[in-house]
């Protein structure tokens, strides 16, 4: 296994897949890194649904909350869907609100992260998706009433030849203060770390 910071580097959303299915023991792992996630008051109010049957996985492709079924039809070639849902605990879920957080859909939203990077980890491709109807995604899954659909999970292998589109970031400088918003000084100082790691270039600067 790599380390973190490889697979940070390596991800990138992948929207066609082949027809490869995601093997059990690597399914097993993934899930495994998003129950090890953290969560508010270590709540875990997460529920993960795998999804296989083709005929959930084109019903969640065309769960768009409005205009063309079309836009995300890329899913539909996904061997896999992993449905991140959260069920808010009424009194953290208040508590929340007190300081503006949904505690629930930021822990899930870390948990999927840490499924995503395990994937790549794993050579798993993957790609995070939030445009959909949370209406009807419930639907489909038959959730109760108490629970949502956050982010839905495509994971799969890549088909031969597929074409990334190139990376594009902000520079670091440009999201990134020192003490209070806008203020650059002290980045001379910390921004050259030690560790060889962390000054290889990021891909989209290469
Ligand atoms: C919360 C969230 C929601 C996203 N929703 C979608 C989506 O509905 N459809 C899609 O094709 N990509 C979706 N993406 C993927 C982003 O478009 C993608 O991460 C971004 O363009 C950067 O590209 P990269 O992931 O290859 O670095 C989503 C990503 C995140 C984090």
């Amino acid at each position: 296994m790599g380390s973190v910071f490889e697979s940070i580097k390596r991800r990138r959303s992948v929207r066609e897949f082949g027809p490869r299915a995601i093997e059990n023991g690597k399914l097993h792992i993934i899930l495994e890194s998003a129950r090890l996630a953290p969560s508010s008051s270590n709540s875990q109010t997460w529920h993960f649904i795998v999804v296989r049957r083709p005929e959930t996985i084109t019903g969640l492709a065309e769960a768009v909350p409005f205009g063309p079924r079309s836009v995300n039809r890329w899913i539909e070639s996904a061997p896999l869907i992993i449905a991140a849902c959260a069920k808010p605990e009424p009194i953290l879920h208040r508590m929340g609100q007190i300081v503006d957080k949904d505690y629930h859909r930021i822990d899930v939203a870390i948990a999927v992260e840490h499924m995503v990077l395990t994937a790549t980890d794993l050579g798993v491709d993957s790609c995070i998706v939030g445009w959909f109807s949370r209406r009807k995604a419930k639907r489909i899954l038959k959730l109760p009433a108490s629970m949502e659909v956050v982010l839905l999970l495509i994971l799969g292998y890549r088909r031969e030849q597929y074409q990334l589109p190139a990376r594009q970031r902000r520079k670091l400088k440009d999201i990134v203060s020192f003490e209070s918003y806008g203020t650059q000084e002290g980045a001379e100082e910390e921004g050259h770390p030690k560790d060889e790691r962390l000054q290889q270039k990021p891909d989209a600067d290469r």
